[in-house]
């Protein structure tokens, strides 16, 4: 089967020496393009900055788009569908935007469309997913879902590092996106949650303006000092919940108790759990960063089509409501104003530099805290597990409390 790779970045470059791998070669895979900007340098003999060359050879049965970012990716995978290739994907931007577009397109020319690798990395996620609906309905997932973001909460609770020294470390490492903003402001969790939930839901979310996404960029050492004193790590979560018709999602900032699975995830691995109606919670644990876990995704895709595995069809037709209350939390969150009048109506009180809220919602949370953000640009807020111990006592009364 011959394969053609746009982008020689860290995941293009990752697929190009597995499948030079002598075990991958003896099923029968090669690559015969590697699609390159003009500008760049031509190093290998299949290097081309022409897309048309590409998808008009007979002789390429799949394209393996590894550009990143939406145009032209989101262009150049249409092509190659329209062309009758094969199409792969680690791009979890173009995905979470044109999913059922591509779906639709692959079905439209009898060709597959697989991307694996576009959530959790080497985790074989997708793929559970898809094989718990096959029985089950999916009711919630939740999860790590950002190595970046991962390595480094780890890296400053381990060696108490700063943010941007640990940073540089996972961009040095090839975990972080070129711009690294989509990984430390939850922008990445937010897409592969939105790709997770199209697939569990079977719904095609389009409108991501409502979307609460809260990130890390905010956090200090003296955060992260203050919850291991108080015996919790804090990771970046992804979480989607479905009630009838209804569904939320939310990425953010939330602390786990020192002994539980998240709390334990090192490095730039990924935890995503999800719960089945019969299977009950299902967690998957791996690398979810890096050139070669992202790139052995990419390559098991590969395989999947050569062997004629068919993935589980989605048609991504289901209407849900986005529902912002569905789910209620307690937070804490650090700010230089003075903000608990904002939240009078949870109960706000003190616990060291944090104000408690108390049972709020996590639409109305995250509409506070961007309005509070606008006049304290270091705030930072973090979600607490129920019946934290922070959270004190949730049934004080609004007299007791500092608002
Ligand atoms: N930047 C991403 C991460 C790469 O850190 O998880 C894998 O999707």
């Amino acid at each position: 089967m011959k394969v053609a790779i746009l982008g020689f970045g860290t995941v293009g470059k990752g697929v190009y020496e597995i499948i030079k791998k002598a075990n991958i070669q003896t099923q029968n895979l090669s690559v015969s393009h590697i699609f390159i900007r003009k500008s760049r340098e031509r190093i290998l003999p299949q290097m081309t900055p022409d897309i048309d060359e590409i998808v008009n050879d007979d002789q390429t049965d799949v394209v393996v788009e590894a550009l990143g970012g939406i145009e032209p990716a989101h262009e150049f995978i249409l092509k190659a569908l329209n062309h009758g290739k094969h199409v792969i994907t680690a791009n979890k931007a173009v995905i979470a935007k044109y999913l059922k577009e591509f779906t639709d397109a692959a079905d439209a020319n009898n060709v597959k469309f697989y991307f694996e690798a576009s959530v959790g990395g080497g985790i074989p996620w997708i793929q559970g997913l898809e094989k718990a609906l096959r029985i089950d309905s999916v009711n919630s997932i939740s999860g790590i879902f950002n190595g970046t973001s991962n390595f480094i909460l780890d890296q400053m609770s381990r060696n108490g590092q700063s943010f941007s020294e640990v940073l540089s470390k996972a961009q040095e490492l090839g975990y972080a996106e070129a711009d690294p903003s989509a990984d430390i402001d939850g922008i990445d969790v937010a897409n592969k949650l939105c790709i997770s939930a199209d697939i569990a839901y079977n719904i095609n979310i389009q409108d991501r303006s409502k979307l609460p996404v809260f990130g890390i960029r905010n956090i200090k050492s003296s955060d992260v000092k203050f919850f291991e004193k108080n015996g919790y790590s804090v990771k970046l979560i992804g979480q989607t919940h479905q009630k009838g018709n209804k569904f939320d999602y939310v990425v953010e900032p939330t602390l786990f108790l020192n002994h539980t699975l998240e709390a334990n995830t090192p490095d730039n691995y990924n935890l995503i759990s999800l719960n089945g109606d019969t299977i009950g919670k299902l967690d998957f644990f791996g690398q979810g960063a890096g050139m070669f876990p992202t790139a052995n995704a990419v390559v098991q895709d590969l395989l999947d089509i050569k062997e004629e595995k068919d993935h589980l069809k989605r048609d991504f037709n289901n209407e849900m409501e986005y529902s912002p209350e569905l789910t209620k939390n307690d937070y804490l969150v650090r700010s230089n104003e003075n903000v608990a009048s904002l939240f009078k109506d949870y109960a706000p009180s003190k616990k060291d530099d944090y104000l408690v809220i108390h049972q709020i919602s996590t639409g109305e949370m995250h509409r506070i805290m961007k309005s509070i953000l606008k006049v304290d640009h270091a705030a930072f807020m973090v979600s607490l597990p129920s019946n934290s111990s922070l959270a004190g006592d949730s049934s004080i009364s609004k007299q007791e409390a500092v608002a």
